[in-house]
């Protein structure tokens, strides 16, 4: 290749997509419903965020990191989202199309930054749909084994626990759950509601129950570990906040989207995160930390160490539902990226393609259905929830470092929600998500170079050649998915 054309195509993986040239899909004829309320937006957040990162990975981190400092773990990582939150926020009501961080990327970095966030972004939610799916497995076994069902050992952990081949249940729910996505999941957003009432009570049904049980002592020593312990505690308890994000994803369909996606982002964190800080306290106060070694359902477990069965069961079954509403909006929002994706022209058409029926993307559900399906069979949870924080801190950077380069790039656009204290926010964001970042695992580390590698390769190989920026019919087909296939 010569130094001219080299150079066009430096120039072109760097551009920016106009922001203006963004938003012309949304208000085409194609473009999706606006139909949710900042109260549905918020519950879709709650809906996405709570799940296995506090029914299941509270007891992990509480036995081998933070000890009963777990409630500090989360204060760290809840720092980080906040910061992060507001970054987004900002980004979501400039530009509130389909896509995220992806989209944020194209508009303020470029679309090398756009193609790394958006295969950055496939890597987490992936990985994240496998974790929560052997959440789920965790508590479906405690409730089948308090039924007297004990699954053979071969069939319900990956290899390298107990006698495990495979997990089955993880590997059955995804499969379920991507049929329900192919056919549509009409009328879904009540049924998250719904799905989100059930989890928020059972958690303050915990809290109640278990409050009175609470022994001081059982938060002595307190900080087992060390700091070391409690911020490598909060890089996996990180893991538990993840899903305010997939909240822009929905940015397209909801009603005045600039007041209300920041509305539902900053909102369904605060509660979350109110959440987890009073579980964590009382869960470590009613059980020692060290007993939570071992456990895949420590909530349910911490009830029946008190005593309390019924109060155990009932858990177990909220627990159930709710991360089932956690497959159900990363499963939606992976779906929502491969389109924003391949709409641009950097992934294949295939993935823009809907069922002429069901209007509804199937090969990219099934795709990321049996992907996911085969990572949360054979992989135990620690491994990839590490892979997904990882992912996911990265994509906060990112969207951080954004908001600063816009801010100076493109200070005239409306920004109906400013970030406060710019570049202050961003910058400790940067700077709490790479510490973050840093705790974990080093062959965490080495799995995520090598992702970004793939994706580097596939990028020059094939997005650059299809890119569609400078196509200007590109962009104009919308999602149109009709009454079906919203979450
Ligand atoms: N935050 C989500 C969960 O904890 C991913 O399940």
């Amino acid at each position: 290749m010569d130094i001219p054309s080299l150079r066009a195509r430096f120039a072109s993986i760097s551009e920016t997509k106009p922001i203006s040239k963004l938003m012309e899909c949304t208000r085409g004829p194609g473009g999706l419903k606006k139909v949710l309320s900042p109260l549905e937006l918020t519950l879709l957040g709650i809906g996405a965020i709570i799940g296995t990162g506090i029914f299941v990975i509270t007891g992990v981190v509480a036995a081998n990191y933070s000890g009963p400092a777990l409630v500090l773990s989360f204060i760290i990582s809840g720092i980080a989202c906040a910061f992060a939150a507001l970054c987004y926020a900002e980004f979501a009501a400039m530009v509130p199309v389909a896509g995220s961080a992806y989209t944020y990327g194209y508009a303020s970095l470029g679309e090398i930054w756009a193609w790394i966030i958006g295969w950055d972004l496939i890597l987490e939610y992936s990985v994240s749909i496998a974790a929560v799916a052997v959440g789920w497995s965790g508590y479906m076994e405690n409730i089948l084994s308090s039924a007297g069902i004990a699954l053979p050992a071969a069939l319900a952990g990956p290899p390298g626990t107990d006698g495990g081949i495979l997990n089955l249940p993880a590997i059955l729910i995804i499969l379920v759950i991507t049929g329900l996505l192919v056919l549509g999941v009409k009328e879904s957003a009540r049924v998250n509601t719904a799905v989100v009432i059930i989890k928020i009570s059972v958690i303050l049904l915990f809290l109640f129950l278990a409050f009175s049980h609470i022994n001081p002592a059982n938060w002595s020593p307190f900080m087992p570990f060390g700091w070391g312990g409690v911020i490598t505690g909060a890089a996996i308890v990180f893991f538990a906040y993840i899903g305010f994000d997939a909240v822009s994803t929905a940015a397209e369909e909801v009603k005045d989207p600039q007041r209300n996606v920041p509305i539902g982002i900053i909102g369904s964190l605060l509660i979350a995160t109110v959440l987890y800080l009073a579980v964590s306290v009382v869960l470590t106060g009613i059980v020692p930390y060290y007993q939570f070694a071992g456990t895949s359902a420590p909530v349910a477990f911490a009830l029946g160490e008190i005593g309390i069965s019924w109060g155990s069961a009932l858990v177990a079954v909220g627990a159930i539902c709710g991360i089932t509403s956690v497959l159900i909006v990363l499963m939606y929002g992976q779906t929502r990226i491969f389109f924003a994706m391949s709409r641009d022209g950097l992934l294949p058409g295939m993935f823009r393609n809907l069922h002429p029926v069901y209007r509804t993307p199937v090969r990219a559900t099934l795709l990321v259905g049996i992907a996911t399906s085969l990572i949360a069979g054979f992989l135990p949870l620690q491994a990839i929830a590490e892979l997904v924080n990882i992912g996911t801190l990265a994509a906060f950077i990112i969207v951080s470092v954004g908001i600063i380069v816009l801010r100076r790039t493109r200070p005239e656009i409306d920004r109906p929600f400013r970030c406060p204290l710019v570049p202050l926010i961003p910058v400790l964001c940067i700077i709490f998500c790479s510490v973050l970042i840093i705790m974990l695992p080093l062959v965490t580390h080495l799995r995520f170079v090598l992702w970004l590698a793939i994706g580097l390769i596939m990028y020059f190989a094939y997005g650059t050649s299809h890119s569609r920026l400078h196509d200007d019919t590109a962009g104009m087909e919308c999602w149109d998915a009709g009454s079906s296939g919203k979450p």
